[in-house]
């Protein structure tokens, strides 16, 4: 296997925040509801997916001091594709002026780990090196009359380039249980559907179940996490998988409060975030762990290295 460097990484949310007071301006719901029952205070709405993604990957290459021929794949994951074809992979190649390859991959709200787990893998086939991005417009698939998940969508884009280096992808699970395949829909040209209880249900035991299966692959347990990023749905989806697995909520990273749920991309803003705030170093084993519909699940253990 090829080692993993994070090379570079950088997100980009739109400049338009909606407040729990806005919405609860407009809906049947409360300030009070939104935050105690998710943990989200506001989230950001607007933009494209491929706008919203080529400016992420642009600052993350400029942050690497890396040039057009310098990324050999863009592995672009996303639920809310601007349009069906071309894929925006491609969009994003043109709009940052990248020449290799470019590809999109939906694996719903998991699609960040799917794309991690195939990145290592494509350095370790000689790949010199993968961009993984995650971008996502919700709001764009949103029923904003629909209290149940308008309180939850918000909008983002997270990029990190990976090349061989010190670090390493130490274990990993991706699984999926097309059972739950109704549980979460968006008909083509629709409005996003979700039983969102059920969801919550499977969510738990399916992420911490992932996260087990990991750390038993790694050899490694709960205590040696330097810090646990998961997708930020609901926080207490979050404390429900971290109490399961003997995570503390302290080594978690949570931007949910700002971001809202932004899908495949809200793993990757969470650890660009934690990554400008110096909380993770180098040598620290981080995991990330993700689910969404379909329903799929994914979990990763990283040796992080920059
Ligand atoms: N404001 C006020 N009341 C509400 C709201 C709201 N925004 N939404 C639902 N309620 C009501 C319901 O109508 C229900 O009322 P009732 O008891 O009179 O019938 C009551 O609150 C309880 O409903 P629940 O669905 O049990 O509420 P819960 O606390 O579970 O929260 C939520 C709902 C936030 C949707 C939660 O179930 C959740 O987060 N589910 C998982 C979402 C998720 O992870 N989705 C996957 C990722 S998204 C993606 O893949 C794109």
């Amino acid at each position: 296997m090829a080692g993993l460097r994070m090379r570079a990484w950088a997100l980009s949310l739109p400049p338009q925040v909606v407040t729990n007071a806005e919405l609860a301006a407009r809906l049947d719901t409360s300030e009070q509801w939104i935050f105690e029952r998710t943990g989200i205070r506001q989230r950001h709405i607007g933009g494209t997916t491929r706008g919203l993604g080529a400016e992420a990957l642009a600052k993350a290459m400029a942050a690497g001091g890396l040039g057009p021929d310098d990324v050999d794949v863009l592995v672009l994951s996303t639920t809310t594709p601007d349009r069906q074809i071309p894929q925006t992979a491609i969009d994003v190649q043109r709009m940052v002026g990248l020449s290799g390859a470019a590809v999109d991959i939906n694996a719903a709200c998991s699609g960040f780990v799917y794309g991690l787990v195939m990145a290592a893998g494509l350095l370790a086939l000689g790949s010199r090196r993968v961009a993984l991005l995650a971008a996502e417009t919700l709001s764009a698939i949103t029923d904003w009359e629909d209290r149940s998940f308008a309180v939850l969508a918000g909008d983002g884009a997270a990029a990190f380039v990976l090349e061989d280096g010190p670090g390493e992808l130490v274990a990993w699970d991706l699984g999926a249980d097309g059972s739950g395949s109704e549980l979460l829909t968006c008909e083509r040209g629709g409005l996003l559907r979700m039983d969102g209880a059920e969801v919550f249900r499977r969510a738990v035991r399916a992420t911490a179940d992932s996260v087990a299966r990991t750390l038993a692959r790694a050899g490694e347990s709960a205590s040696a996490v330097g810090l646990f990023v998961p997708h930020q749905a609901n926080q207490r989806i979050i404390e429900a998988v971290a109490a399961r697995t003997g995570i503390p909520m302290e080594r978690t990273a949570l931007v949910i409060d700002r971001t809202g749920n932004t899908s495949s991309a809200s793993i990757g803003v969470a650890l660009a975030g934690a990554a400008d705030c110096g909380v993770v170093e180098d040598g620290d084993l981080v995991l990330l762990a993700g689910f969404g519909a379909g329903m799929t699940w994914g979990s990763a253990l990283i040796r992080w290295a920059t």
